[in-house]
C-alpha cells in the first residue's frame, strides 16, 4: 500500500494514512521505518487497533520492550501500558497524572538499552488539555551554538529511575518506590549526551529533568546549570510540536530523536486513555 504522508506544520512529525488493523505478517514495512527516521513523528489518525494489532503493528518498529511498571501492564499482552487518569475502585488504572505537567523526558532512558521508539494510541480523550508535547532534539542539537556543542562533546551523563522516584515523591509526599513502582530496582546508567541516531546517524540531545542525576565528572552545580540550559534550548517554542489527540490517533515518536511531555486536564471532568508501547 502506497503512504500518503503529510509533514506536519513546524518541521517536526508527519501524518500518514495507513490502516494499521490489516493483517501484516512478515518483514517489517520499510517505508514506515523510513518515514519514522526522517520525520522523528508520525501521526495515524482514524485507527481502530485492539490490543493484539498494536502489538503488531509496534513490532514493525522494533522489539517490543515487555519489562513495564507491572501495576499498568495490560494483562495478557506483554508490554502494553495503559495511560489514564480514571480511578476504578479508588486506584489509578494507568499511568498518567492529569494534574501537573510532567516534565520533558525519553522514554525509559533510566534502562541501560535506550528505547528507540514509542507508540501511543488514544481511546479516549479529554475535550480539554490532556496534549503530548513533542521537542525535536535534532534541530535543537544542530542549531547549538559551535561552542556550546564542543563543550558538551564526548560528556556522558547519569541517568536515574531513583531521580524520578525522588522528585515524584517530593511533589506528592509519597514514597520514591511507589512512584517508579516495580522499574524502582533499576540500577542507575550512562548515556551520551548527544546521541548518534543508529538509523540516520544524525546527532541529537538526550535530556530529562526528572532522571538526569549529574553529568559524568562535572561538579553538580555546574551540571545542573549546563542541562538546564540545553533543555530550555530543546525545549523553545521553534522546536515543538503539540499533539492534540482524537479517538484512534496511534502516535509513533522516535525516542532517540526528541522529547515530549504530556499536559494536564482536569481529571474530575475529563477522562483520558491510551495504550503505550515502547520498542528497542
Ligand atoms: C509518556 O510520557 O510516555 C506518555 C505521554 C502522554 O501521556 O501523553
Amino acid at each position: 500500500m502506497p503512504l500518503t504522508l503529510r509533514p506536519l506544520p513546524g518541521g517536526l512529525g508527519a501524518e500518514i494514512d495507513y490502516d494499521l488493523s490489516q493483517p501484516q505478517d512478515g518483514p517489517p514495512i520499510p517505508e514506515l521505518d523510513d518515514a519514522l527516521a526522517h520525520h522523528r513523528l508520525l501521526v495515524f489518525p482514524q485507527q481502530h487497533l485492539n490490543h493484539a494489532d498494536l502489538l503488531t503493528v509496534s513490532a514493525h518498529f522494533g522489539t517490543v520492550d515487555t519489562d513495564i511498571d507491572r501495576r499498568y501492564a495490560v494483562a495478557g499482552f506483554p508490554g502494553i501500558t495503559t495511560v489514564s487518569n480514571i480511578v476504578e475502585d479508588g486506584a489509578h488504572i494507568g499511568i498518567y497524572d492529569g494534574d501537573d505537567e510532567e516534565e520533558w523526558h525519553a522514554d525509559n532512558s533510566f534502562k541501560p538499552e535506550l528505547t528507540r521508539a514509542t507508540l501511543l494510541y488514544s481511546v479516549i480523550t479529554p475535550e480539554q488539555g490532556g496534549q503530548t508535547r513533542f521537542a525535536d532534539t535534532t534541530r535543537a542539537y544542530a542549531e547549538l551554538p559551535a561552542d556550546l556543542k564542543k563543550r558538551i562533546e564526548g560528556l556522558r551523563a547519569i541517568h536515574s529511575i531513583h531521580q524520578l522516584g525522588t522528585l515524584q515523591a517530593q511533589a506528592s509526599g509519597g514514597t520514591s518506590s511507589a512512584a517508579a513502582g516495580s522499574l524502582a530496582d533499576q540500577p542507575e546508567t550512562e548515556h551520551p549526551l548527544v546521541l548518534t541516531h543508529p538509523v540516520t546517524g544524525v546527532r541529537s540531545l538526550l535530556l530529562g529533568p526528572m532522571v538526569i542525576r549529574q553529568i559524568v565528572g562535572m561538579p553538580a552545580k555546574e551540571s545542573n546549570s549546563l542541562l538546564a540550559q540545553l533543555t530550555k534550548h530543546a525545549t523553545s517554542p521553534s522546536y515543538l510540536y503539540s499533539h492534540r489527540w482524537h479517538q484512534g490517533d496511534l502516535v509513533v515518536w522516535d525516542n532517540l530523536a526528541t522529547l515530549h511531555t504530556a499536559s494536564p486536564c482536569d481529571s474530575s471532568r475529563h477522562h483520558r486513555l491510551l495504550y503505550r508501547t515502547s520498542v528497542r
